[in-house]
């Protein structure tokens, strides 16, 4: 089956209405439906489905581990999301199989497609929250206490989707199955725009975390509260946004984002009690990462003292700069015709498995270079393009 025909199949799952694009987290309604979605696909190709201790979907063809070839991505989006970001990974997967199949193979390792739970972290907070609990990058009492905006808990939100929240955690099993994992993703940046060509392997990540700043300070009359008896934390959080601005500029190929700001109580006419803002900071590596944190922290601070209100900084999560096996990245290149490579801004669960098996990931052109947004896309000839190249390497890798 195509790539297209698969994406049309969960075209209508999870549409968002108000901010437009799709929004599917983790163990939401859309995030299940499209499980179902899944698990039926890959049973209508003969594949042995099961549902691993941490909510991640593994659909087997032959028997689980170990030194499988592992293949897949994710269905989750982040809130208004595009969707191409995760589910091209998985419908490729599933097309790549349709191909080998077609072709007559058949595979001497274990070959396995994984759906990894809650990637974005758009309901919890925390990214690649499914293969992060998986290899043990997140301990499983910090992650069950997680709560999604509605203050609902990740202990809570499993146990609602039939799992069993005191299984959640490291899985030597699963983790130990995988011999080699590659991810096929949109491409999140015009690297193969630039270069005019609708693949490339994947040679690096970018380190990345998320912090959330607390700004508290006095609630109060919008109306009544003279301007020099306030202490609003609204305007120390706006400083913050700028100073993430100022902070990234000042650092060699950094980025840092304020994409979510909220505000208690959140009243027009209300000087508001606290302000939470989430910093996404992104480096070439960890110092210079902590570099843009440190004076985003410190410019954050003294805007909270002129201020009278206060401050705190909570690491939501961490990783830091993932360079992909080399090997394996120069083989799949040779394979697929000299294919180029390219670094990444994105996180991806390939990032976090590349801790302990070898990894690769390819990525397929997004005309747009937009993600994260409505706008991704991937034209039709570009998806099979990569599926194609998916079944060549997943058959080099498992025959
Ligand atoms: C996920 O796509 C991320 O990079 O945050
Ligand atoms: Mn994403
Ligand atoms: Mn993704």
């Amino acid at each position: 089956m195509s790539v297209t025909q698969l994406l049309a199949g969960i075209e209508g799952v999870g549409r968002d209405p108000k901010r437009g694009g799709y929004s599917r987290h983790g163990f939401d309604r859309a995030e299940l439906e499209l499980r179902e979605w899944f698990v039926a696909e890959a049973e209508r190709r003969g594949l042995a489905v099961r549902t691993d201790r941490n909510g991640n979907l593994w659909a087997w063809w032959g028997q689980p581990g170990p030194d499988a070839i592992v293949t897949g991505s994710h269905l989750d989006s982040v809130p208004g999301g595009g969707a191409f970001d995760g589910p091209l990974g998985v419908v490729s997967a599933l097309s790549a199989v349709d191909t080998l199949r077609e072709h007559g193979f058949t595979p001497t390792k274990p070959l396995a497609i994984v759906v990894f739970a809650e990637e974005e972290g758009g309901r919890f907070g925390v990214p690649c929250l499914g293969s992060r609990l998986l290899s043990g990058a997140v301990d499983a009492d910090v992650a069950r206490r997680l709560r999604d905006p509605d203050g609902v808990t990740l202990a809570e939100a499993v146990a609602e989707a039939g799992l069993d929240p005191a299984r959640l955690g490291r899985d030597d099993e699963a983790l130990s199955a995988i011999g080699t994992f590659v991810e096929l993703h949109v491409e999140q940046g015009r690297g193969l725009i630039d270069l005019g060509m609708p693949i490339a392997v994947a040679d690096s990540i970018l380190a990345h975390g998320r912090w959330r700043f607390r700004f508290t300070g006095e609630g109060n009359h919008a109306g009544a509260t003279l301007l020099g008896d306030r202490h609003d934390p609204m305007v120390p959080a706006a400083e913050m946004v700028l100073a993430a601005r100022i902070a990234a500029s000042e650092v060699d190929d950094a980025r840092a984002t304020v994409g979510r700001l909220v505000p208690t109580p959140g009243g027009t006419n209300v000087i508001a009690s606290a302000v939470d803002v989430w910093l996404d900071a992104r480096a070439p590596d960890d110092a210079r990462t902590r570099r843009v944190l440190d004076r985003i922290r410190e410019m954050a601070a003294e805007a909270v003292a002129r201020e009278g209100c206060e401050l705190t900084v909570t690491e939501e999560s961490y990783g830091d700069t993932v360079h992909f096996d080399t090997g394996l990245r120069d083989r799949l290149v040779g394979l697929l015709g000299g294919v180029p490579t390219l670094p990444t801004g994105a996180g991806h669960d390939a990032g976090i498995l590349a801790a302990h098996v070898p990894t690769a990931m390819l990525f397929v052109r997004n005309p747009t270079g937009v993600s994260h947004a409505p706008e991704e896309y991937a034209e039709p000839a570009d998806c099979e393009t990569g599926a194609d190249a998916l079944a060549a390497v997943l058959g080099h890798l498992a025959g």
